[in-house]
């Protein structure tokens, strides 16, 4: 297996690829030749960089049709991949799978997309989405560098554990579940870049099936053990990854923050329960981040059920305060 290590830190994807020798199929020629066009398709002008990740990068862009016909607010997100990917034979039917998987997700925590194309003249796949502004978990986590407030956390986890039990339902598996993949803005929180989602068989008819033989990617500090071992992604991993990121969110620090959980030999000390998360919480969220997937919840359903309780209370409570009041 080559890998390339398109990241190079503990919090980006690292993407491998089994190729023998040359990535690129020996009867198609190179694609990185094109720079990015100014205006893609005809249509999509790119107005500036919102974000890097491991396999793109994503624009601001202005949809020049819509400006045309008077729509006050014409700008989308556009997402293409970064040069070093082109030259991969599945690059293109990369993106196109992210984008046909997130197109059948409906969901109010869920990105939404609007179109796939290639540029006719740089031949450069792109993905036309929602504009979301705000910010990723990972820049609100440098704001708070001890963690959030426990009631910020809360309305968080749950957003994130409502968008998971819903696309688990639709046979869905995100695959990258981390704080750079979720935005708090004006929209609300929003899960996004499903480029290493699946979806189970025979879910989502019609889906474009890639061969995850050739490709594995995985972020080191959040995704579950077995996973650098090989093991296929699950609601088990997703939810894994989703109890480090809501550790993360409370505590300010990864659970495991010592070594990434590829050395789970090493690893001897367990975390410890964020200052100000409910006990009954905590117990739940513990079994979420159990290294051992034979010891771990299979299901985000109990970890959705413990903080929507403490949602519920929390409201009641604040009703009973007000009504006291008056
Ligand atoms: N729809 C969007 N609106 C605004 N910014 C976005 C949007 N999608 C992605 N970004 C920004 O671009 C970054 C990389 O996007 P992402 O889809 O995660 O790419 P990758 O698959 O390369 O990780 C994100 O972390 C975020 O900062
Ligand atoms: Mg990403």
């Amino acid at each position: 297996m080559s890998i390339q290590d398109v990241a190079g830190s503990e919090a980006l994807t690292y993407f491998a690829f089994t190729a023998p020798g040359n990535p690129r199929q020996a009867d198609r020629p190179a694609r990185s030749a094109q720079p990015l066009p100014d205006v893609l398709s005809g249509r999509y002008r790119i107005e500036r960089l919102l974000g890097v990740g491991g396999m793109g990068a994503v624009y601001r862009g202005c949809d020049l049709l819509r400006k045309q016909l008077g729509d006050p607010h014409p700008y989308v997100a556009l997402k293409t991949l970064s040069e070093s990917f082109l030259d991969y034979a599945d690059a293109h039917a990369l993106l196109h799978s992210e984008f046909a998987l997130t197109s059948r997700l409906h969901h109010s925590h869920v990105i939404r997309l609007f179109g796939f194309e290639i540029d006719p003249v740089s031949e450069r796949p792109f993905i036309i989405m929602e504009l979301l502004t705000g910010c990723t978990l990972d820049d609100l986590l440098l704001r708070y560098p001890q963690g959030l407030p426990w009631l910020k956390a809360r309305d968080l986890s749950l957003a994130l554990l409502l968008a998971l039990r819903y696309i688990h339902s639709q046979g869905v598996i995100h695959g990258d579940i981390k704080p750079s993949n979720l935005m708090l803005g004006n929209q609300g929180i929003r899960l996004f870049d499903f480029g290493l989602g699946h979806a189970k068989e025979n879910s989502l008819a019609g889906l474009p099936q890639l061969s995850r033989e050739r490709f594995a990617a995985w972020t080191p500090r959040y995704a579950a053990p077995e996973v650098f071992n090989g093991s296929p992604l699950s609601t088990a991993t997703d939810l894994y990854s989703a109890a480090c990121v809501i550790y993360e969110l409370c505590h300010g620090q990864p659970p495991y923050p010592q070594v990434d959980t590829k050395q789970v030999e090493a690893i001897s000390a367990q975390p410890t329960r964020p200052s100000d998360m409910p006990q009954r919480v905590w117990k739940v969220l513990k079994q979420g981040l159990a290294l051992d997937p034979g010891k771990r919840l299979q299901t985000v359903d109990a970890l959705l059920s413990a903080v929507e309780a403490q949602s519920r209370l929390a409201a009641l409570t604040s009703w009973l305060n007000r009504s006291g009041r008056n």
